[in-house]
């Protein structure tokens, strides 16, 4: 049973990290998306409403779990009994970043592997910080996320809006 976890902030979840759990699933039977709570970041959306929010995106496939979790990484994964960490690499300005973190976390679990998968084109310019943004100002991003992200946002950021 190969377990991998696909740890992120997801503040919130972007069709670019979508793409990324879909080929992730062609190399795991099952993925568990973590969410770190990551208070420095300041994140628009409370752990458990990313949790919530994520679940519903993800309801067709029974393959994949969603957690929150606090702590290191590491640790989370190894109670999930994982062997890969999942991390998506959309330019190079991740790398340095992204290989960091890759081994420092081999560095705390050598035997827990990092594996980096290259979102679709058309993804690699997307972040959840830009989404958040363009919603604020009146943007539309309805090509950047699932539909009921984009309905939350609207909700957040323009009540009067929402449908
Ligand atoms: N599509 C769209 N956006 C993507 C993306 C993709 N495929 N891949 C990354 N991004 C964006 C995210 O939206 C996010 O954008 P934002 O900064 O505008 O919010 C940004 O890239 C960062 O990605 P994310 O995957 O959320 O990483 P992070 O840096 O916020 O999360 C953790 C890092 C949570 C994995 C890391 O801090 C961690 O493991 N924390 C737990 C504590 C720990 O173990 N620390 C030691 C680690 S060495």
């Amino acid at each position: 049973m190969r377990i991998a976890i696909y740890p992120g902030t997801f503040d919130p979840i972007t069709n670019g990290h979508l793409d990324v759990i879909t080929r992730a699933l062609s190399l795991c039977d099952s993925l568990i998306v973590a969410i770190a709570e990551r208070r420095e970041k300041a994140p628009l959306f409370a752990p458990r409403e990313r949790v919530q929010l994520i679940k519903n995106v993800l309801m067709r496939e029974p393959r994949v779990e969603v957690e929150a979790f606090k702590g290191l990484v590491t640790d989370f994964a190894k109670a999930k009994k994982a062997t890969f960490l999942i991390r998506g690499l959309r330019a190079i300005s991740d790398f340095d970043y992204e290989l960091q973190m890759a081994l420092t976390n081999r560095k705390l679990a050598p035997e827990i592997e990092t594996i980096f998968l290259m979102p679709a084109e058309n993804y690699i310019f997307i972040s959840s910080s830009l989404v958040k943004e363009i919603a604020r100002l009146g943007g539309d991003v309805r090509e950047l996320v699932p539909p009921a992200v984009e309905k939350l946002l609207l909700r957040r950021f323009h009540k009067n809006k929402a449908h």
